[in-house]
């Protein structure tokens, strides 16, 4: 076989189908061919043939002495994200640096009198605060043992351990008592679960577009993220995954079956079960995070990888931010195959998650009136996401497409023409209106043109202000 037509018909799959998601956008201009030739490790020869396939199926037009521009599609007004490619689209592992400026984007975000479209946080008044405050008040009157308690012996509350194994088999999961280990919120779930399955310059899996949370972690840990490009409608491609891992040794795919960040999919069954097969098969552990899996809006409640077969290669994540509060700080690791690891890192950086607070929310739990507000919450955060596409779709410039979200509370949301959201930003918060621009959910600095709103607050004539605001910025940079 000639390997070299092989490389070159290879790259230009990946950009075309980089293209067709829309990851580069009509009239973008494409990386130079030195930048593309560092990125994709193909010779310049290389990276130059698979522009000239491209330029001949009319995916790019060349532009003197400036480079390779996207060929302009017809894409409909308002319409929905398109899916994920069928072709494999990998970026190459990178180290990233987007720390510091996310920390600028959240202090921003957060500001006082700046609508809250940035960070995704729900309404207070959305949550069970009142009753937490009387669960909490109930442990401190009755356990004061718990403020006397040991640090680094035992990390878990047994009744906190105990309801959430109550809950887990009605959803299918029969977990062992040992196999679970308490932690703070999901971000340490999901720390304690790479740390005990990934070394220094191992290389992870993640879906793109992803949360910018895990890609600062995966930096911090020094960690390398392959991103597997992921559509609206059914989470990562798996054909990507699998051109990965024949590829190159993932240590760990982490993956949000259920309403993932940003762009609110939900993985078919179908899906879910192959993913496992794909795990089984190519010998990686799963991280399933599964933060906002009590927020989906079909009837059914989707089945957690971990209820799957070879459930023991999956580390499933989760916590209570994203329905009873973010500020309480529980969440769980149930690790599988590799829970005696969770469990000794856990020891090791930070003893136990605080067990005043564990017991709280165990007794929060057996009150028995968690699954009633999740009913009410999903109705409501339904209502929430749909009413602010509408308002997108109603002040947006021409040509924008959002995602439709089968969960969570965030919509993503894709500019036309070649908008940079994150040079826009400041203006944003200028105007009083925050978002996430969309290069943070990418390790490689895709997505310069989206945007992920926030739609964890009920939706009002302030937030129709706040995004026709945002409106009027876009348009106004599309015309500059
Ligand atoms: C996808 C995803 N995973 C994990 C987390 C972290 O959750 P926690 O606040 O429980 O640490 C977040 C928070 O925004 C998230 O969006």
């Amino acid at each position: 076989m000639d390997t070299t037509s092989c490389k070159y018909e290879t790259l230009a799959l990946n950009l075309q189908a980089l293209i067709e998601n829309n990851h580069f956008a009509a009239g973008y201009k494409l990386p130079s061919i030195r930048k593309l030739s560092e990125q994709w490790h193909y010779s310049i020869d290389t990276v130059q043939k698979a522009l000239n396939l491209l330029e001949d199926r009319g995916y790019v037009q060349p532009v003197a002495k400036s480079g390779y521009y996207v060929q302009a599609r017809n894409v409909p007004v308002g319409a929905v994200c398109t899916q994920a490619p069928d072709s494999i689209v990998l970026e190459p592992p990178v180290n990233l640096e987007v720390a510091d400026q996310i920390a600028m984007l959240l202090r921003s975000s957060t500001r006082e009198g700046v609508a809250p479209l940035g960070v995704a946080f729900p309404a207070h008044e959305l949550l069970p605060i009142a009753t937490l405050r009387r669960s909490y008040a109930t442990v401190n009157r009755t356990r004061p043992d718990l403020l006397t308690l040991g640090s680094h012996v035992e990390p878990n509350q047994p009744e906190l351990v105990q309801q959430l194994q109550q809950r887990f088999e009605l959803m299918g999961m029969k977990l062992k008592r040992d196999e679970l280990v308490i932690t703070d919120g999901c971000t340490e779930a999901l720390s304690l679960a790479l740390q005990s399955v990934a070394k220094h310059n191992d290389i992870v899996a993640v879906e793109s577009p992803g949360d910018y949370l895990l890609l600062e972690m995966i930096e911090s840990l020094g960690l390398r993220a392959l991103e597997i490009p992921s559509s609206p409608e059914h989470g990562m491609s798996l054909e990507a995954l699998e051109i990965a891992v024949k590829q190159t040794r993932i240590a760990a795919c982490i993956v949000c079956p259920t309403a993932s960040n940003p762009m609110g999919s939900v993985m078919p069954d179908n899906n879910r079960k192959k993913l496992l097969e794909l795990a089984e098969k190519y010998d990686f552990p799963i991280v399933e995070d599964n933060v906002y899996a009590d927020l989906y809006f079909e009837r059914f409640r989707p089945r957690p990888l971990k209820a799957g077969k070879q459930s023991d290669r999956v580390l499933m994540c989760g916590s209570f931010s994203k329905s009873l509060s973010p500020s309480l700080r529980i969440g769980y690791v149930a690790g599988g195959k590799y829970a005696a690891q969770v469990l000794s890192k856990k020891r090791i950086l930070s003893g136990s998650t605080n067990p005043i607070t564990q017991v709280a929310v165990a007794h929060y739990l057996e009150k028995g009136s968690f699954e009633r507000h999740l009913r009410t919450l999903r109705q409501q955060f339904e209502t929430q996401v749909r009413a602010m596409g509408n308002l997108v779709l109603k002040h947006f410039p021409q040509g924008t497409r959002i995602s439709e979200p089968k969960g969570g509370f965030v919509l993503w949301v894709e500019l036309p023409g070649d908008i940079d959201t994150a040079a826009l930003f400041n203006k944003a918060i200028a105007r009083k209106v925050a978002y996430m621009p969309g290069s943070v959910f990418s390790a490689s600095g895709l997505y310069k043109n989206c945007i992920r709103l926030n739609c964890g607050h009920p939706v009002t004539d302030d937030t129709a202000v706040a995004i026709a605001k945002l409106g009027a910025l876009f348009e106004g940079s599309l015309v500059a």
